[in-house]
């Protein structure tokens, strides 16, 4: 190659880095790449380009009103780009070595216009409320390439072997949050949700049956235990973001969710039947579920996520 042609060459992958650079880092992250993956898209909502490289994969996305996510796979150039977000229930995220991600990231919150603070895992033996209230546990926002993409998912087959905990909750009073939604996740899927008034709230207080602005069960602020910190019955047996209750004696015990959030449960019976914990438990129904009817009443969710609207 002629030298004045080489140096063009570098001069090109310069200024595409910058761009890239430019791009996420100060327009608040319009864009996030993963190396080594490769979306599998429902078809029908999948267009393909042929003769791309990463950015122009990116700026194809970018430039077309419908892409929410793409990706490109390096050795035959091939753009995927698509309608459907990356995280939806519908996609497959599979290793790719071959392949390079992108998910769009719009500046008003990738979710919905949601930002998602907190993605707590079942049975993975992490306490939900020790990273809840953990502030050296403090991952980037928006992320940053400290957390896994598998941390990003509503599904469970990427690892995502920490707790997600954004920054944003240790700096939960300055950061004018006005609503907080907690959703629990089934196979990549919504369960149900439960919004809450944020404003002129703490980390643990916004969780209150006062607060509650909209919500997929039916009256849950009936619930006798309403609160995120929960019961402590004693050592080990450990109930978190509990709307919950009466507590009658344990057969007739019934509630709105639960985070077992301890091997054991003190209603081992009907709350510790799993052989791993955090169990994120729940009615199915709209209406409360006696746990001890157990059986396809009570569900068990994959992941509880929080997400957070600020005003
Ligand atoms: C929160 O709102 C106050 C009052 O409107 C404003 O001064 C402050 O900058 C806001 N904080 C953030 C982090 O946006
Ligand atoms: C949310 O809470 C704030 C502070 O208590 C209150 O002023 C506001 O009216 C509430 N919003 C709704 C929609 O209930
Ligand atoms: C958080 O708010 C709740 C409800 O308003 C209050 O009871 C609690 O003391 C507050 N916690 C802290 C640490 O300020």
């Amino acid at each position: 190659m002629l030298p004045a042609a080489k140096c063009f060459c570098l001069l090109c992958s310069v200024l595409i880095n910058l761009e890239f650079s430019e791009a996420t880092e100060t327009k608040s992250s319009l864009f996030k790449l993963w190396y080594g993956y490769i979306l599998d898209i429902p078809t029908g909502s999948t267009t393909e380009v042929g003769g791309m490289t990463v950015s122009m994969c990116v700026f194809h996305c970018l430039g077309d009103s419908h892409c929410r996510s793409a990706s490109l796979t390096l050795s035959t150039q091939r753009c995927v780009i698509s309608s459907v977000d990356s995280f939806d229930s519908s996609v497959a995220i599979i290793p790719d070595s071959d392949s390079v991600m992108i998910q769009l990231w719009p500046e008003g919150g990738l979710y919905d216009s949601w930002t998602l603070v907190f993605r707590a895992q079942a049975g993975n033996f992490l306490s939900v409320y020790d990273a809840w209230t953990n502030d050296d546990l403090k991952h980037g926002f928006p992320w940053k390439s400290d957390v896994p993409i598998g941390c990003t998912q509503f599904k469970t087959d990427l690892p995502c072997e920490q707790t997600f905990r954004s920054a944003i909750l240790s700096e939960w009073e300055d950061r004018n949050i006005s609503e907080v939604k907690v959703v629990l996740y089934k196979d990549g899927v919504q369960q149900h949700y439960i919004i809450f008034n944020g404003s002129s709230t703490n980390m643990t207080g916004w969780f209150s049956p006062h607060g509650i602005l909209s919500t997929t069960w039916n009256n849950p602020q009936d619930a006798d235990f309403f609160s995120l910190e929960g019961t402590e019955i004693y050592l080990g047996y450990i109930r978190r973001f509990q709307m919950y209750g009466p507590h009658d004696g344990c057969p007739t015990d019934y509630g709105w969710m639960v985070v077992v959030d301890a091997p054991m449960d003190d209603c081992s019976q009907y709350l510790s039947v799993t052989p791993t914990w955090p169990r994120f438990m729940y009615s199915v129904d709209a209406g409360p579920v006696t746990w001890s009817v157990a059986g396809s009443a009570v569900g068990y969710a994959d992941i509880l996520a929080v997400f957070v609207k600020f005003s």
